[in-house]
Parts: C-alpha cells; sequence; structure tokens
C-alpha cells in the first residue's frame, strides 16, 4: 500500500478512475505500410531496368550523404525473414509496392518474367504467415526509359500504366484483394517536376506541373479500370492520396466550414477531381491559362468509383474563419512540437480532420489511413534495445485521434503505421528512420524497437494500450 493512504482513500480514488480501454471496432484493419524501392535493394537484380530514383540517387547532390537504393535493407533477398518478424510481431495486413521496372524494364515492351516470379514468391510466403497484402501499383520508381520519352508530362506513360497495372492484376489477383492505384501524387508530380527535390528532379513551369498531375489522374482512373477488368468479384482499390490537412484552431461551426473549405482548395488538383468527374470552377481560377489540357472523355476514366479512397497523414496546419468567412492559416510557433523530418510537425488532429473533411466535403465513406508515423534521426540499439519513446507516443497521440474519430461517425476502417523499418527515405537518404524495426544497413540487423513491441500489442489487442 502507498505510504499514507489509506485502503478506504484508496477505493475512493479509483472508483473515481474510469478504465477507458479505447478499443477499436471489429474487423479494423491493423498493418504496417511500406515500398519497394525504399527497401527491395537488388537494384538491377534479374532484369529489373533503371528507375528514375536509380539515376537521380546518382546526381551529385540530389540525395543525401549520396546514398542511393542499390542495397537498401536488401529486402529483396531477406523478405523471409522480414516476414517472419512481421508475424512475430502481430501484423495481419501490409501494404507494399510493385515495381514497375522489375516487370518492365524499358517501361513497355517484353514483360520480364523474373520479376513477375519474385513476387509471386513473395506474395507466397506472406499468405503462409498470415499475412494479407495491400499493393501499391505505383510508388515513385518510374522506368527511366519512360522519363526518357518524357514521363509524367505525357499521356503515353498513363497508357504504359494501364498495360502494366493490366499486366500485374491478371498475374497477383489470385493473391491480392486490395489494390492501390498510386501513392501520393504531388509528391511524384509537383516535387519531381516543379520544386525538383524528387526524381527526376526537373524544375519545369506550372503548366507541365498540372500537366504531369492530369496524366497521374488518367493512370489512377486505369488503376481502377485494371482491377475492375482482371481483379475478380472481391477485389477492392483506392488510391493512396496525401491531402494538405487543414485543421480548424477551434471546434467552431465557422472554423470548421472554413477548414473545410481549405481542404478542397489545398486539394484542388487531385482529390477533387477525381471526386466531382471534373476540374472545378476553383481549379480554373487557381490554375489559369496554366490549366491541364485534357479531354472530356478523361474524367469517365478519372472518376470511375473506387472502394476506398487511402489517406497517408503525417502533419496539417491551423486555419480559422477570417472576419469574412474565409479561411486564414495561422503559422505554427517555431517551439511548436516537431520529429526530425522538416515537414513533420507533431500535429495529431491532423489524422482526425483529413478523413473527416474528405467525409464531408465528398461522401467518401470507406477511409484507410494507408500511412501515418514517425521520422527521427535514431541512434543505433543499445544493448539489443532501443526506446524510441518519441516513436511510440506520437503514434498513440494519433490513434487516439483516429479512434475519436470513429467514434464521431467518421468512416476510417484501417491504419498502416509507415514503416514496418528503417528504409531509403527518398532526398533523406539513410538517415532519417520510420522504423519501428532498427535497420543496420551494414550488417542488415534487425532490431524491434520499442515502438515495434508497443505496436504489436495494439495490434493483437485491437485497442489502445
Ligand atoms: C510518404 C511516402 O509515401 C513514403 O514513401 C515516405 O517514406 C513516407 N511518407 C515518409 O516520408
Amino acid at each position: 500500500m502507498e505510504i499514507g493512504m489509506t485502503p478506504s482513500v484508496r477505493q475512493a480514488i479509483m472508483s473515481r478512475i474510469k478504465p477507458r480501454p479505447l478499443a477499436f471496432p471489429k474487423n479494423f484493419i491493423w498493418g504496417f505500410s511500406a515500398a519497394a524501392p525504399q527497401i527491395e535493394g537488388a537494384a538491377f537484380a534479374d532484369g529489373k531496368g533503371p528507375s528514375v530514383w536509380d539515376t537521380f540517387s546518382r546526381r551529385s547532390g540530389a540525395v543525401h550523404n549520396g546514398d542511393n537504393l542499390d542495397v537498401a535493407c536488401d529486402h529483396y533477398h531477406l523478405y523471409k525473414k522480414d516476414f517472419a518478424l512481421m508475424a512475430k510481431l502481430g501484423a495481419r495486413h501490409y501494404r507494399l509496392s510493385i515495381a514497375w521496372p522489375r516487370i518492365f524494364p524499358e517501361g513497355t515492351g517484353a514483360v520480364n518474367r523474373k520479376g513477375l516470379d519474385f513476387y509471386k514468391r513473395l506474395l507466397d510466403v506472406m499468405q503462409r504467415r498470415g499475412i494479407a497484402p495491400w499493393v501499391t501499383m505505383f510508388h515513385w520508381d518510374l522506368p527511366q526509359a519512360l522519363e526518357n520519352r518524357g514521363g509524367w508530362r505525357v499521356r503515353a506513360t498513363a497508357d504504359a500504366f494501364a498495360t502494366y497495372a493490366d499486366t500485374i492484376v491478371k498475374a497477383f489477383g489470385d493473391r491480392v484483394k486490395n489494390w492501390i492505384t498510386l501513392n501520393e501524387i504531388i509528391c511524384f508530380t509537383r516535387h519531381a517536376y516543379g520544386t525538383g527535390q524528387k526524381a527526376p528532379g526537373a524544375k519545369e513551369g506550372e503548366a507541365v506541373v498540372n500537366q504531369t498531375h492530369h496524366t497521374a489522374l488518367l493512370a489512377h482512373g486505369h488503376g481502377v479500370r485494371a482491377v475492375r477488368e482482371h481483379g475478380g468479384r472481391d477485389a477492392r482499390v483506392g488510391l493512396a492520396d496525401n491531402p494538405g490537412v487543414p485543421i480548424p484552431v477551434t471546434e467552431t461551426e465557422r472554423d470548421i466550414i472554413a477548414a473545410r473549405t481549405a481542404f478542397i482548395n489545398a486539394n484542388i488538383r487531385v482529390i477533387d477531381p477525381i471526386y466531382r468527374g471534373y476540374y472545378s470552377a476553383a481549379y480554373r481560377r487557381i490554375t489559369g491559362k496554366d490549366a491541364a489540357v485534357c479531354r472530356k472523355k478523361d474524367f469517365d476514366l478519372i472518376s470511375m468509383p473506387a472502394d476506398f479512397l487511402g489517406q497517408n497523414i503525417y502533419s496539417g496546419y491551423f486555419v480559422r474563419a477570417g472576419k469574412d468567412g474565409r479561411p486564414e492559416t495561422l503559422p505554427l510557433p517555431p517551439s511548436y512540437p516537431r520529429t526530425d523530418a522538416p515537414w513533420g510537425a507533431h500535429v495529431p488532429q491532423s489524422i482526425y480532420w483529413g478523413p473527416r473533411h474528405a467525409a464531408e466535403a465528398y461522401g467518401v465513406k470507406c477511409i484507410y489511413i494507408t500511412e501515418n508515423g514517425a521520422g527521427y534521426n535514431d541512434r543505433p540499439p543499445a544493448n539489443g534495445e532501443m526506446h524510441d519513446l518519441h516513436r511510440r507516443d506520437f503514434v498513440r497521440n494519433y490513434l487516439k485521434e483516429v479512434r475519436r474519430g470513429i467514434g464521431d461517425g467518421v468512416p476510417v476502417k484501417g491504419y498502416f503505421l509507415w514503416s514496418f523499418m528503417d528504409n531509403f527515405e527518398w532526398q533523406d537518404g539513410y538517415a532519417r528512420r520510420f522504423g519501428v524495426v532498427y535497420c543496420d544497413f551494414k550488417t542488415q540487423k534487425r532490431t524491434p524497437k520499442t515502438s515495434a513491441l508497443w505496436y504489436g500489442r495494439v495490434m493483437k489487442e485491437n485497442r489502445l494500450v
């Protein structure tokens, strides 16, 4: 007994503390998320063609520390061990991606059998481990051969994607029921052709950037079409979007309406045309003479109904209704809590408002958090342990907001943590770690961090612990 506390006092205190188990709904999907180019390595093995990232990472100064994707986590050779560990931690779902240049080394033309066979073997091992695959068709590794012919600037890339999507859905449709067309359109269009931060590192004007968005929307449509045509009756498909998430600074009706308006404006090039089936007047106003050139029929494809919307949510920003009711963004103060990623402010409310805005603005009925997680410059484990309590608390805070949303009727049906193990973080190379499993990139030793053991319990118990 605690010093000075009588049993009756203790009982009185305990009766006031209501245990709140924070349970998630039955059938809630829990899993991990990752992408082929960030973990597989074997960048030129078994007939794989170069991707734009293989090329870009060799450009001086493009990627932190001159890191490249050649070996990464060597998952190409170690996948059996990785799935054994993943299953041990309790994962029953895993979002992975297929490397387009493994299947079509030249982007179009001959299919690389060895590429198809690799993924068949991998999917079979997952099945044996009881882990269901959620397969992203495209996670930024455009075949370099297609970039040489214009990349996402040109319609022909959407046509090449259509053939690729048909090919993989036909090849893996018996093993895969959940498909994700594209990952984070903004990142491989605006940040790849506008700001030049990501491969291929181009710096084009707005008209070209808007055109790359449009080509990506066409590819998304083809991904949905391919699943409908070849995926079987129980196959499902959706996009993994990374919406800008404006958060009402107070949860009053005025600020909520302003935040929703800001959400539509922030996502006017991607989600808006997919759900409306056309480019809105606001899109035309914002893009002006730089609007994408499109054909009317394009939108039949672009707006083909999907089964769910995936949202990758890491952060957000606060808005309020100005005097005229219009949204005003409030800057985050410099001391606001952050992860080590420059864009990664710790704003758990973003994962409540992102799905809620999508549901309220577009009537989306089924949403999966296809990514959420925290990037820190973690130190190596000591004595086989790594207490990443910062990451554990980050995820826990976000999951509380997911749970709040579900309680309020927001249709979030699952959550995929980014990421299973530390991996190649694009232009930040291997410095920034997002894994709940520590990866020693020299020895390829995996060490589960505290967050992995904790998240394993969350998944197994289907509640926040
Ligand atoms: C977004 C991307 O989809 C993924 O590839 C990336 O590593 C994580 N978020 C973290 O930045």
